[in-house]
Parts: C-alpha cells; structure tokens; sequence
C-alpha cells in the first residue's frame, strides 16, 4: 500500500495525450504537424526584449515586488478597451488577468462545478478544456454540432436533459480542434436559447484575432454581458511563454472568481504584465498581428493546396477562415490512433482526433496544425501522409472479403 492516499481528483488529472503525442513526435525527422504552438517565428522578440530593459529601468523594484491580484491596472484598462472595440461593455474592473487563459478555465471550473453537476461542450471540443475542467468531476453533456458550431437545438433540450446545466463552454473563433468559426446567426441563435433556458456561457477566444479574410462576429459575450465569462489569451498574438491572458466576468461573479485566483497563484507575474502592457499599449498589435495574419494565411493555402493533391477520395476537410488548424475525417474504416505511428515512421505526425470528444470519440478525425512548419515541410509533410493512407487503403482492400 502506498504511503500517499491521492484524493479522488488525482484520478482525474492524466497526462495531456497531445503533450505525450509530442514526445513520439518531435523526434528529428519527423514532420510534426501535431503541435498546438504557434510559430515561433512571430514572437516580436525585439519589442519583448525593449519592454524588458524599459521596465527594468524605470520600475524594477515595483516589477519584481507581489502586485495586486486583479491584475495590473493600466493593462487591465487596455484590456477593456480592446474588447470595446468589439462591442463588449466591460469595464477593467471586471477584467481579472490571468496565467494564461488554461487558468481561466481553471478558475471557472472551480467556482462553477460541483461534482455531478452538467457541462455543455462542443462536439469535439478543446482538450485543454477538458483537463481542466476534469478534476471538479461534471458531468459532460456533448452538444451535436455543423460546421457552423454547436445546434441551437442541442443547448434548448438542457434544460430537461441535464437540468442545472452550470455552463456552455463555446470556442466561437477557428475553434481548436476544427477550425470552425461561428456564424453572426448562429451565435444569436445560441444566445437566445442560453438565455431562454438559463445557461450560462464561457466564451474562449484566443484565436479571434488570427482571421485570414475577414474579421470574425462579435462575441458572444457582447450580446448576453450578464450571462457569459469571456476568456482571452496574449500567447497566440505575442508569446505564449509570457503565460498571460484574462477573463472577463459579470460583476456577480468576479469575486469568487478573484478569490480563486488568489488561492491559485495570488497574482499573474507583475513583471509579465507590465512588460506586455510595455509592448502592446501604443497600438502595436494592430501592426504586428496583421503580420502572423499573413504568414498563417499563405501556410493555411500551402496545406489546402497539398490536400488536395495528396489525400484519397472520401476524405473530408474544410480550408479553416482563421487560426491554426485543419480538421480531417478520414474514409469510412480508418482509425486515426491506429495509424499514428505508422506516420511517424513515414516521418509526419498530427493528433489524432478521439482526444478532442467528452464522449463517443469519432476514430476518423484528426487536427493538423499548419503553423510551424515551412510551406515546403507542409508540402511534404501531407504528401507522406497521403503516402500512409494510400497505403492503409491497399491494404484494407486486401483483406476485405
Ligand atoms: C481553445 C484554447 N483555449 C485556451 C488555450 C490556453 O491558452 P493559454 O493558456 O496559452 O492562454 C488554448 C491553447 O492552445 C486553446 O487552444
């Protein structure tokens, strides 16, 4: 017997399989479109390195002293703007910084869930989420979606299938794992039966601002203020290493979530966020992010491009509008865990999809990140893949019947 008794959350915290994925696949060689990280070619290490040296100079001590707990208040400010470029109302004092949004999640799982009470998620949904919502014990509740997002119609029985739902977890913007983006409409839609039925939404959004064509709609958190949390993140415009994001709460609700956040970690990195508000507060993501915006887009067209030419018939994709992935369904037959490490022995890796569903994963799907590799490596990186599944067909033709 061991000498430690683990509480019954320990069960409940695994190994993220992504992470575990990675360790296979960033093996030298191997072309790893399997990673969730944005390029590192779009950090602006200049204007990090400049702020760094700024803060050091004129605040030191103050930067490297315990600060308040809310957060840094002119980057909270900021914060409040940005958003009410968007048509969210917030004021900074209802913007709570945190250690990237993954915490926010955290927090929200922690004042929101009791164990046994009902979650709505996407069907797949983000696995981050998942992780982090997993230790409070919900029950999940799966919601049937379109490539538009979650039905309406799914959010609408809840309250007779899952009564006491606490929230809708939605991803509105190039959705992590598919790449999806919700329509003006369908968000409406989505508010007007939350609303009617009483369930509350967390809105995540950290990949809003990388839309290729167009802007996306606005949040949802801009139509239903009262009754949505709004979760934001730094890491995919600046670095994702500065651990930085923020929530935006009703005032209800913000203290608890506070409250939680001080038990957490008492405050997010002061150094960080003085930093990031060094770098960001004179407008400089409205010069850089359009930047990331072009450097995604001509990879998101390499791999377009490279699936059309490589993947066998009866394989199902759609060129996401924004973000970093693509989202694949194999033909009938194939199962995407199974053939993982024979793509890594061909030399490419991608996750497979089952990882991404609360429940009943579907074996055929798998994400491809498009960010990290050269146009060329995308190229070749799908052309091997293609190779696999060419493969996989031959031979389930030679042992069908
Ligand atoms: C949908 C989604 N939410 C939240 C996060 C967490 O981001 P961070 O904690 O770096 O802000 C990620 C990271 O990939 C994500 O894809």
């Amino acid at each position: 017997m061991s000498l430690w008794t683990q509480a019954r959350r320990a069960a409940r915290l695994n190994p993220s399989i992504i992470r575990e994925i990675l360790k296979v696949t960033e093996q030298p060689g191997v072309l790893s479109m399997a990673g969730g990280l944005p390029s590192p070619d779009s950090f602006p290490v200049d204007a990090i390195r400049a702020a760094c040296d700024k803060v050091l100079r004129d605040v030191p001590r103050e930067a490297l002293q315990y600060a308040a707990s809310e957060g840094f208040g002119p980057l909270r400010e900021w914060v409040a703007q940005q958003l009410a470029r968007q048509g969210m109302t917030a004021g900074a004092d209802q913007v709570l910084i945190t250690t990237g949004s993954q915490q926010g999640l955290d927090l929200v799982g922690k004042v929101l869930i009791d164990a046994g009470a009902p979650v709505a998620v996407e069907t797949p949904t983000y696995l981050g989420a998942l992780q982090a919502f997993n230790p409070f014990e919900p029950i999940y509740v799966s919601l049937e979606g379109d490539a538009d997002g979650p039905l309406p119609a799914a959010l609408e029985v809840l309250p007779h299938d899952a009564p006491g739902t606490r929230f809708a977890y939605l991803l509105p913007n190039f959705q992590n794992p598919t790449g999806r983006i919700m329509p003006r409409e369908r968000r409406a839609a989505l508010v007007r039966v939350a609303q009617t039925a009483a369930i509350p939404i967390v809105e995540d959004n950290p990949y809003g601002d990388l839309w290729f064509d167009e802007p996306p709609p606005r949040p949802i958190t801009a139509a239903w203020p009262e009754g949505c949390v709004y979760l934001g993140s730094f890491s995919k415009v600046l670095s994702p290493g500065l651990r930085l994001g923020y929530l935006v709460a009703p005032r209800e609700l913000y203290p608890k979530l506070l409250q939680a956040k001080q038990a957490s970690d008492l405050h997010t990195s002061g150094f960080n966020q003085r930093v990031v508000y060094e770098v960001v507060h004179d407008g400089f993501l409205d010069r850089h992010v359009p930047t990331i915006r072009a450097r995604y887009r001509a990879q998101r067209d390499a791999m377009a491009e490279a699936l059309r030419r490589h993947m066998p018939e009866g394989t199902a994709w759609r060129a996401p509008r924004g973000g970093m992935f693509f989202w694949l369904q194999l033909p009938p037959g194939f199962d995407a865990t199974g053939l993982l490490p024979r793509a890594v022995e061909a030399g490419v890796a991608f996750v497979p999809g089952a990882a991404f569903y609360a429940h009943a994963p579907d074996p055929r799907t798998l994400r491809l990140s498009f960010v990290t590799l050269s146009t060329s490596d995308i190229a070749d990186g799908v052309a091997a893949l293609g190779r696999v599944l060419h493969q996989e067909l031959e031979r389930q033709a030679e042992i069908a019947p």
